[in-house]
């Protein structure tokens, strides 16, 4: 399914909404509605679930979004959480001066890949890797990708705005809203949200909503530490809101000015660091399986530019409907943060070592993935549609939502065969209230029975039990499983193990 149906099908079943609609949206923000907040209360339970319920050695943590400025002193957020910014004088519309030129170098790769089309329809047994190695005209823009990608990464991480400037000119990047080319300067922004505290006047008063979840861990280290008797290696886990005043926010929810993280960060003895970097990456690769991602829309992306305080890095992508984009970052962060932390507040953050009998800074393994992101490569996953026998044995398409059972917003749905027998309707209650204590049931007795199950489709339910004159006399329903479309008639009695036995997410870990 394409991106802009994914986003309608969003909004027509119940899942997200524009923040504000009704006063045109807010942009880059956005409303969780019925199913939505099922399936993202599902998504944050199983990642805490696999992270602080099946480690010992890892405990939850719940800070306020709100923190002393200090630390955002001390993180580098206010020096270096910046976004390169650059406006056109023309159309007054501000972009970010590094995804102009990403959009420029993408522009450069749909042209290979417009050649490599064409070639493919050409030539029989076409090898496409080695016509990319040997036509000449796709090489020569491969190769011009390749420069610019370096020079890009490299203004980057120095920070060298006039460069970015010097390559927009270049490259003649125009506007994509006027097309006109003239620019302002590129200056840094920072990306952090500030407001102000009711008690404090003037730029004392100045406070920040946190732009990552990370630093209400760091500064809890020993607060957690101390309460909990955790050994060296432990970590704490959280999961909270985010805010960042992006420049460029677009693709739905994947880049949003509030959003919200899960964030794990593991304290570990310095020099153990890469050990645990291919531990994390691998555990949590397999979390990203385990679900029912496929392999091949799932890889790493290991970061050349490191960050300040990283000394490694790498990014678990997965193929969103818009390509290849990072989806989870695990971040070997050294000891910078904890000892930042204890230079600026004058507090110890130093864990004492009883096997070496020494005190040290521990080191940190961060792995970050942002609720959002994961909710979106979920649906944007398993959102089909299919070609599918109706009642009468024609054809007909559907479309349905495979989501694993276990993260689907409903259980199952239960359909009483007609709504005006009240018999029937009583007897689906009965059921409803049988299973509403151990799963979250939908009752619906609207439409015809097969308009019902295509809605329950839509949304993910693994089951439909149906109510029907039948079960008036022996007691059993239908169950119609969402993947196979198998019906199974089964007694009331054996309805809740049946539906456990697919929805429950023990089976994942
Ligand atoms: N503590 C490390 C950290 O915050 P990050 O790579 O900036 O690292 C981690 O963010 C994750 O948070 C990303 O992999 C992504 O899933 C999510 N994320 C970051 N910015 C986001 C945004 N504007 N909208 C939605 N999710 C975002």
């Amino acid at each position: 399914m394409d991106f802009k149906q994914i986003i309608s099908h969003c909004k027509e079943y119940g899942f997200i909404f524009q923040s504000s609609e009704i006063y045109d949206g807010l942009s880059a923000a956005y409303d969780y509605g019925p199913n939505g907040v099922e399936l993202k209360n599902n998504i944050k339970a199983y990642w805490w679930k696999s992270m602080v319920q099946m480690h010992q050695n890892i405990v939850g943590l719940d800070s306020a979004i709100l923190m002393h400025p200090k630390t955002w002193k001390a993180s580098g957020h206010v020096d270096a959480f910046n976004d390169p910014l650059v406006d056109n004088k023309d159309s007054k519309k501000r972009y970010r001066a590094d995804v102009l030129i990403e959009d420029y170098m993408a522009k450069i790769e749909g042209k290979i890949n417009k050649d490599v089309e064409k070639a493919k329809k050409k030539f029989d047994n076409f090898d496409e890797k080695m016509f990319r190695e040997t036509n000449g005209r796709v090489k020569e823009r491969q190769d011009k990708i390749d420069a610019i990608a370096k020079r890009l990464g490299k203004a980057m991480t120095d920070g060298n705005m006039e460069d970015l400037k010097a390559q927009i000119e270049e490259y003649e990047i125009a506007c994509p809203d006027s097309g006109s080319k003239n620019w302002t300067d590129v200056r840094q922004f920072n990306l952090m949200f500030s407001t102000q505290l009711g008690n404090v006047a003037g730029s004392e008063g100045k406070i920040y909503l946190r732009p990552e979840t990370a630093q209400g861990i760091f500064v809890n280290f020993l607060n957690v530490q101390k309460s909990t008797r955790k050994k060296l290696p432990f970590g704490i886990a959280q999961i909270g809101k985010a805010f960042r005043n992006e420049i460029v926010a677009r693709q739905f929810i994947f880049r949003m000015r509030e959003f919200e993280q899960m964030e794990m960060q593991f304290f570990i003895e310095p020099g153990t660091e890469m050990k645990w970097f291919e531990y994390w990456k691998n555990t949590r690769l397999n979390w990203h399986k385990a679900i029912g991602t496929p392999d091949n829309k799932l890889r790493f992306h290991d970061h050349d530019n490191l960050a300040h305080y990283a000394n490694a890095a790498t990014d678990i992508e997965f193929e969103f409907p818009f390509g290849f984009k990072e989806l989870e970052g695990i971040h070997s962060r050294t000891d910078f943060d904890l000892k930042s932390h204890q230079e600026l507040s004058g507090k110890k953050l130093q864990y004492f070592d009883p096997v070496k009998n020494e005190n040290y800074v521990p080191y940190v393994l961060e792995t970050s993935i942002g609720v959002d992101r994961m909710f979106l490569s979920q649906l944007s996953n398993a959102l089909q549609v299919e070609t599918v026998p109706d009642a009468d044995g024609n054809e007909s398409t559907r479309t349905v939502l495979k989501l694993h059972p276990s993260i689907a917003p409903v259980k199952c749905a239960i359909l009483p065969l007609v709504k005006n027998k009240e018999e029937l309707t009583k007897a689906a209650k009965d059921v409803f209230d049988k299973l509403k204590f151990s799963f979250n049931c939908q009752y619906d007795e609207k439409d015809a029975i097969g308009r019902r199950y295509r809605r329950q489709d839509a949304i993910g339910t693994p089951f439909c039990i149906t109510i029907d004159f039948e079960t008036l006399e022996d007691n059993t329903v239908t169950i119609r499983d969402r993947d196979s479309l198998q019906q199974e008639r089964i007694s009331i009695e054996d309805l809740k193990s049946k539906v456990f036995e697919k929805t429950d997410m023990s089976s994942l870990f």
